[in-house]
């Protein structure tokens, strides 16, 4: 297998970000994977794995051997009564899964249309949107442990997953290579309407259940009016979690800004849109060297061209302690820094 070294990784982040990586391998199979872990120069390197990577902010070069993720292939695994069972490559893109799904009458996975990234990637921070997460659709998937080169599977529990985080983001980190994804999707299918943009959509919509396919198309339109596409403005999706405060904090935050959006937990504490607080702070559109907050959607920073990750970090650092001034509340950088 090919190794190549001293490679700029700047083409393969949606940020955007220029980073050397000191060698740089492509799987497309786990045999290839076994290969390298083996190699005499490479095997004992340390590693890294880069998926699509739509959720990683290099902050310098890497010293290590980067292994880019294209196992590729998808199926479906088998129809029983409760649910269809489609199984990935982690290389493949996420949002071709979707789509194939979908126009193979298998539904469950459009609302997370147009996430950028891999299968991959997609269980590591456990992607959701509209209301519905992977963790709500996933079955199990494999992996190989770097340290011992052995094969895992994984069920729901094994990953542990939670709101933008999983197990390969604590025990695991830095430790496994994804390398195929099953999802179960639920049968009957159900639509998940309760996002308050789907609900906007479905009560400008004829008065005629949604089917998927038109679900589909909603969260699609959606994400390309709120979000910019990463194929022209750099971006890393939201790059801030929206933090969940106390009850008594989100009591404090509303008597002082009775408009702060949040959305109740179980438990009585909240979990607060980052957006609002950081639009409310004035940051929406604003520049720092070459990076900006992006106009539509301030949980979102972008590369206006030629950005670093100073530029990127600089401009992070000052939203978090203006939203910690304003409102006592600390937010949490999304993306893996690197
Ligand atoms: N808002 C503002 N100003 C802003 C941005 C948002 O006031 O600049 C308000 C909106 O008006 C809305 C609320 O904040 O009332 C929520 O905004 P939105 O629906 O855009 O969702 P979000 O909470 O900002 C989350 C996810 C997104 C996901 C959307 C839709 C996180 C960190 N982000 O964003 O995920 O697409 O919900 O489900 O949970 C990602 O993870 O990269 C990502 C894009």
């Amino acid at each position: 297998m090919h190794v190549e070294t001293q490679v700029n990784l700047k083409p393969y982040n949606t940020f955007g970000l220029p980073a050397i990586a000191h060698a740089f391998a492509r799987l497309s199979s786990t045999a290839d994977l076994h290969q390298m872990l083996v190699h005499p120069e490479y095997g004992p390197m340390p590693k890294w794995v880069l998926g699509g990577g739509s959720n990683v902010v290099f902050t310098g070069d890497l010293p290590v051997l980067v292994l880019k993720v294209e196992i590729m292939g998808r199926r479906l695994l088998g129809t029983q009564e409760e649910a269809w069972v489609v199984e990935a490559g982690a290389g493949e893109p996420w949002h071709d899964l979707v789509r194939w799904t979908i126009e193979n009458g298998w539904p469950g996975l459009e609302n997370l249309a147009l996430i950028p990234g891999t299968v991959g990637g997609a269980p590591i921070q456990n992607i959701g949107a509209y209301g519905v997460e992977l963790k709500d659709r996933f079955d199990s998937l494999d992996g190989v442990d770097l340290e011992t080169g052995r094969e895992f599977c994984f069920t729901r529990e094994q990953c542990r997953f939670a709101y933008r985080d999983s197990i390969f983001k604590h025990a695991l980190a830095g430790r496994c290579v994804v390398t195929r994804v099953r999802l179960r999707l639920p049968r009957p299918w159900q639509p998940v309407l309760e996002y308050p943009d789907l609900r906007q959509c479905e009560r400008e919509h004829d008065p005629i259940r949604p089917d998927a396919r038109q679900i589909f198309d909603w969260v699609c339109a959606l994400r390309s009016t709120k979000l910019p596409d990463p194929d022209h403005v750099g971006n890393a999706g939201s790059f801030f979690k929206n933090p969940i405060v106390t009850a008594t904090r989100f009591a404090a935050i509303r008597r002082r800004h009775p408009n702060v959006v949040g959305y109740r937990l179980p438990d009585g504490g909240a979990k607060l849109a980052a957006g609002w607080l950081i639009e409310a702070c004035g940051w929406r559109g604003k520049t720092m060297g070459r990076a900006a907050v992006y106009p539509h959607q301030a949980l979102v920073l972008t590369n206006q061209g030629g950005a670093t990750a100073r530029d990127v970090l600089t401009l992070a650092e000052a939203i978090r302690a203006s939203v910690h001034d304003r409102f006592g509340v600390l937010l949490e950088i999304e993306p893996t820094l690197m």
